[in-house]
């Protein structure tokens, strides 16, 4: 049933978590056996309160973070995306990733939420750095300035033209498939619903249960996304 609503769909708009990317090697936060939450509170690590106050601790956390999304790559999954865009029935992704596989993997349009891994900026002049700056031990700005990712960490707000740009595609959406997100973290928890107010059908695919699935036209569960994108991309061809 899910390849003809995506066959039939005339807006697809696709909303990826840490799960999408657990298959290229990355770690999630939340699932049960290895999330990254599981072992660390994030609002002592991920946080501007650490940034501030215990920078050495900040850094050594987001410099493992850093190796991982320069060490590892997009897998099958992300790729297929990309091609669904191609062809011209994903119209756009909204992430919450900060790894830049979707964009590696050929995905045009491409809201960050929570920003990316893949560039720094300086904590006081704002000059931008690549994030290879962390992997070579390098900390500081030219400016003296401490080197931050440019993610949006807890006590921060998300950018707003990314926001925007993703409530006006969650807006337009006619069919709108969540992939790997415990839809636990707000506001970006909150376009699965918008889509939802404004006719689309919701999809959720999670391996464990999450926050939304009571208002979801269907729910996945148990699957891998990686194993379920290949499997509706070869049922599509035929
Ligand atoms: N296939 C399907 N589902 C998977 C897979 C997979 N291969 N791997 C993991 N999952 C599921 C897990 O069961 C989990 O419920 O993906 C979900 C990921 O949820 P979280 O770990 O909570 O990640 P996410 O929802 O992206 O977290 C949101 O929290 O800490 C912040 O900023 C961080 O962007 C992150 C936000």
């Amino acid at each position: 049933m899910l390849k003809e609503w995506i066959e039939n769909a005339n807006y697809i708009v696709i909303f990826t978590g840490a799960g999408m990317s657990t298959e290229s090697g990355l770690p999630d936060f939340r699932s049960s056996n290895q999330g990254l939450w599981q072992k660390k509170d994030p609002s002592k690590i991920a946080s501007t309160e650490a940034l501030n106050n215990n920078v050495e601790a900040f850094i050594s956390f987001y410099r493992e973070r850093v190796l991982g999304v320069k060490e590892f790559k997009p897998h099958k999954g992300h790729h297929i995306l990309a091609d669904w865009e191609k062809k011209g029935s994903v119209k756009a992704i909204i992430t919450q990733n900060v790894d830049g596989f979707h964009q590696q993997a050929g995905s045009e349009k491409v809201a960050e939420l929570h920003g990316t891994l893949q560039k720094l900026h300086c904590q006081t002049c704002g000059k931008e750095y690549d994030s290879e700056e962390y992997i070579n031990k390098a900390y500081h700005c030219s400016c003296g300035g401490v080197l931050r990712p440019n993610v949006v960490l807890f006590g921060e707000s998300l950018p707003q033209d990314v926001f925007q740009f993703a409530l006006k595609e969650t807006e337009k959406a006619d069919l709108f498939i969540v992939l790997g997100s415990s839809l636990s973290v707000t506001p970006a928890n909150q376009f699965p619903l918008i889509a939802k107010e404004n006719g689309a059908k919701l999809v959720i695919v999670n391996q464990e249960q999450t926050q939304m699935d009571f208002y979801a036209d269907k729910v996945i569960h148990h699957k891998k996304i990686g194993e379920l994108l290949q499997e509706l991309d070869e049922g599509m061809h035929q």
